[in-house]
């Protein structure tokens, strides 16, 4: 049997847990990588997944991992596949998210091994009222990146195979003879099982302000397709926008906030630098 790639799999509206996977791809140094971005593909169709290595990030919504993730982490289908579970929240907490993750991926068919949280700029900080600003920082990239040479050091030791001297070759191959659950277990990772539960959520949306013209930039970036584009301005239906932000982040003109008491609570009470959590 072989493990022969490096997969990264993200949900990532803001981007910040993509920059994170991408940081913990990077430190294997395995040079034959595939992505799968879930973002903004409604699709529900099954993805194999075949003897890789698979990074899986997705951020945390209410301390959990965001259910939009969840559905579309739910299509990938694995076979004789590693999986290190990534979750990225906005330096308040990630209570269960984490062992969430592992979780829906071991019943998806991996094999779980190495997992950790990171920080990532909180989808509501603004101007003004930051929240984990800028994060993730180069501070954190070098920690993923770490993380990454750490939890691949970690399977070649549990597959019992020599630790080969750092490498980007492209014709990368682990080989063993037996199936991987039997040879990686995975450490202890932070969370509650059962999860946490979550009461319903009050349903906002970002409001569309006189700067927006109408380029339907925004329509692209909606992971629910929630924005369409009438009379030269954007809009939004309220039921199938997540509050994600990226929207809010990446229009170029400014043409749309979301305003909401909770940014100042964030900016108030979470504002202490929180470090990754790598669990190897
Ligand atoms: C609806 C919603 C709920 C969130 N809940 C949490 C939370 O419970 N804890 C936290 O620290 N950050 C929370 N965040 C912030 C995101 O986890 C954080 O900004 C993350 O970096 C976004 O990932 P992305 O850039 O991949 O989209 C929440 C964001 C949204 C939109
Ligand atoms: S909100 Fe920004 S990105 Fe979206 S249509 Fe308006 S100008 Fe374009
Ligand atoms: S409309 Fe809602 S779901 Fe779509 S990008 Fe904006 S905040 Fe995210």
């Amino acid at each position: 049997m072989q493990l022969d790639k490096l997969c990264v799999a993200c949900f990532s509206p803001t981007h910040t847990s993509m920059k994170i996977a991408r940081a913990i791809a990077d430190g294997t140094r395995i040079a034959r990588r595939e992505e799968i971005d879930l973002t903004t593909d409604p699709a529900d169709t099954p993805i194999s997944v075949r003897n890789a290595i698979c990074i899986v990030a997705a951020p945390v919504y209410g301390g959990l991992v965001a259910p939009v993730a969840v559905r579309r982490i739910a299509r990938l289908r694995a076979e004789n596949s590693i999986a290190i579970p990534v979750v990225v929240y906005g330096n308040r907490d990630y209570e269960d998210a984490l062992v969430q993750l592992r979780d829906l991926l071991h019943a998806q068919g991996f094999t779980p091994l190495c997992g950790a949280a990171f920080v990532g700029e909180h989808s509501y900080s603004r101007p003004g009222m930051p929240v984990a600003e800028g994060r993730p920082d180069a501070a954190d990239l070098q920690k993923a990146a770490a993380f990454g040479a750490q939890a691949y050091g970690s399977l070649l030791h549990q597959l019992n195979l020599p630790h080969p001297p750092a490498t980007d070759a492209r014709d990368f191959a682990l080989t063993y003879d037996s199936p991987l659950e039997s040879l990686v277990t995975a450490p202890a990772m932070k969370g509650n099982v059962p999860y946490k539960t979550l009461g319903p959520s009050t349903p906002q949306a970002p409001v569309v302000n006189d700067n927006c013209y109408g380029c339907g930039e925004c329509v692209d970036w909606c992971p629910t397709g929630a924005i369409t584009i009438a009379d030269g301005r954007s809009a939004t239906r309220v039921d199938l926008c997540t509050k994600c932000c990226a929207c809010v982040k990446f229009c170029p003109v400014g043409g749309r906030t979301f305003d909401t008491p909770y940014t100042a609570m964030l900016h108030q009470n979470f504002s202490a630098r929180r470090e990754p959590e790598c669990f190897v």
